[in-house]
């Protein structure tokens, strides 16, 4: 029997650590094709080469998300190789921390141009290619973040809580289409996200507690596969999970 991932053609930003590299290894487990991008071309590949080595289907595209045009040269890359693309990922993210009045205007930027700007280049590359298809579906990860604000997570959490207001918009202009829309919030996972804050005491206190309660990513890589793998009529619009000890 099928299990709607096997064949599929999903391209994973942010593949190179983490909840993409997860979600990469699962979802070639299961059948799918994987198209990888990340900026450190040298992991991406590696993944590739190994899953390659197991009779997958991958290739990786050394990818800047915040540059659109390596965005789209990334899915004119699946589209080349694989003919179609079924699945759009925008996982890629960083996660800088810190009270606005340290004024980190860097970090603010760097955190607006990858969480948001990198998401919406991703809808803008496969758009085309969804329509045309008459099917596909995006999957944008936001965040607990992007349910909630604390102090110090300003920037991050607007970052997320736009992840989210663009996949509703994004739900509902693709109704045409038959394109489905997921949004993935996530509490803490144990991953490389932590080493994105650049404030060392904040950094300490986040290690801290993502030492206490993540949960390892492959928690993700599962509710990825729970999404894609309904029938196509069957949209899961947002999941939100957290680990079972996270209170925040
Ligand atoms: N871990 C958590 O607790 C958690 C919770 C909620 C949401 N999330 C979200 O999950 C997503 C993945 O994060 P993670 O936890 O897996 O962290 P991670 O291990 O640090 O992975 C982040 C990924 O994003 C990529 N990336 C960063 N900047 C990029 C850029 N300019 N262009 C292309 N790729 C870029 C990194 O690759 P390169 O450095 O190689 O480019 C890396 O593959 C993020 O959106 C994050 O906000 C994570």
């Amino acid at each position: 029997m099928s299990n709607n991932i096997e064949g599929k053609v999903i391209v994973i930003t942010g593949a190179s650590s983490g909840l993409g590299e997860a979600a990469a290894r699962h979802l070639s487990s299961e059948g799918a094709t994987v198209v990888l991008g990340a900026r450190r071309g040298d992991r991406i590949r590696a993944l590739a080469e190994e899953l390659i080595a197991r009779r997958a289907k991958a290739l990786a595209v050394a990818t800047d998300v915040t540059n659109f045009d390596q965005v789209k040269r990334l899915v004119d890359a699946a589209v080349q190789a694989f003919e179609r693309v079924d699945v759009m990922i925008n996982n890629a993210g960083l996660m800088p921390q810190s009270p606005l009045d340290r004024l980190k205007v860097e970090d603010w930027n760097r955190t607006i141009d990858v969480n948001i700007k990198g998401v919406l280049y991703g809808i803008g590359a496969v758009l085309p290619y969804m329509e045309k298809q008459r099917a596909g579906h995006i999957i944008n990860v936001s965040s607990v973040a992007g349910h909630k604000v604390r102090a110090g997570g300003a920037v991050y959490a607007a970052t997320k809580h736009a992840v989210r207001v663009i996949s509703e918009g994004l739900r509902e202009e693709v109704k045409p289409y038959d394109i489905r829309t997921t949004v993935i919030s996530p509490g803490a996972v144990d991953t490389e996200l932590t080493d994105s804050i650049t404030e060392p005491d904040i950094s300490a206190n986040t290690k801290r507690f993502y030492a206490q309660v993540a949960v390892p990513a492959d928690s993700f890589a599962r509710a990825v596969a729970f999404a894609i793998s309904q029938p196509v009529e069957i949209d899961i619009n947002e999941i939100l999970y957290r680990p079972t000890r996270q209170e925040y």
